[in-house]
């Protein structure tokens, strides 16, 4: 690792420098322990060619912050807290190797750390760096159909994350969302955040993904609105709240158009009967004339009719 290949490079100048630092330590100036899981902190010493046959005297471990040493190696014995440990399974003062192992992980073990090693020959210190991570839970999504909000809610993670919408073609809604982060007891946090669905603007899904401190997206849940039958019935009655009005529109003009045919019928009906009535008269009086024997000679218009 390059890392490692600088921090070497920088322990030889500290070491010329310091004309008591025989003991070279490696070290990782960045760790990161998951919550919950074991942690390692690594550090080696490697004694320089003069302070080769140096016994080891002591190994201390210290957290800044924390008076007492976690874990120490002093005149044959080891001692610690429970939850510290040297990670070299059966470790003795041959092996070179005193990394520390924090048993269980919490959010509160992170932090500075110190390695402190001495030998006949000389003495090295070197600060290492713990940073602990805990992975959000899959979100959880509600709708509270009260107040047409939907929440959703992922827990136990840190550091502090962020809760953020999107529709079901990706569209961005964090912004009309308002989130909490809630640090509970274990240091860990529990985020939560509320989006208000407006009427109108309604898409058929929404996704809530958390995203961890450094922006990488953790989990996601999606949820799709469960309103189908009451949006087709909306739809349904769109298209009745269309319709209803233009049957009665259209069956008011049937009628009315029925109604007028049939006015117009009666109408014309009385007016034959109106205008044919002197019509007949009209053409049954000549014929009755010239039926007539009396006129039948002056009038000449009159057909012939058998006599
Ligand atoms: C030190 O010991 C730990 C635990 O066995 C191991 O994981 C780590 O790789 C060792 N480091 C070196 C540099 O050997
Ligand atoms: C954030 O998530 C990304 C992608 O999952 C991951 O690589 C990164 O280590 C995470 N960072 C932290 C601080 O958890």
């Amino acid at each position: 690792m390059a890392s490692n290949g600088v921090l070497l490079l920088l322990t030889f100048i500290h070491l010329s420098i310091g004309h008591a630092a025989f003991v070279h330590l490696e070290v990782r100036a960045e760790n990161v322990g998951k919550y919950g899981q074991q942690s390692l902190l690594e550090c080696v010493y490697i004694p320089s060619q003069e302070a080769k046959d140096g016994k080891l005297v002591w190994v201390y471990w210290k957290k800044e912050g924390v008076e007492d040493a976690l874990l120490s190696f002093h005149k044959g014995s080891t001692r610690g807290k429970p939850a510290y440990s040297f990670a070299e399974p059966s470790w003795n003062t041959t092996n070179r190797n005193v990394s520390l192992l924090i048993t269980n992980t919490s959010v509160k073990d992170e932090g500075e750390y110190t390695c402190n090693v001495m030998t006949e020959s000389g003495d090295g210190i070197k600060k290492t760096h713990l940073r602990v991570t805990a992975k959000y839970n899959k979100p959880a999504i509600k709708l509270d159909p009260r107040t047409s909000t939907l929440m959703c809610e992922s827990d136990s993670g840190y550091p502090e994350g962020q809760l953020r919408w999107f529709d079901e073609f990706g569209t961005e809604w964090t912004k009309s969302s308002q989130m909490e982060a809630k640090k509970i007891e274990s240091g860990l946090f529990n985020l939560s955040s509320k989006l208000t669905l407006m009427d109108g603007s309604t898409f058929s899904s929404y996704t809530c993904k958390v995203f961890n401190v450094s922006g990488g997206k953790e989990e996601e849940a999606t949820y799709t609105v469960q309103e189908p039958e009451k949006r087709e019935g909306n739809k349904v009655d769109g298209t009745t709240k269309v319709v209803a009005p233009l049957l009665v529109i259209g069956s008011l003009i049937v009628g009315l158009l029925l109604l007028m045919l049939l006015l117009y019928k009666r109408r014309s009906q009385l007016v034959r009967r109106f205008s044919t009535r002197p019509l007949i008269m009209g053409d049954h009086q000549p014929v009755d004339t010239c039926d007539s024997p009396v006129e039948q000679g002056e009038d000449q218009s009159c057909p012939d009719s058998p006599a």
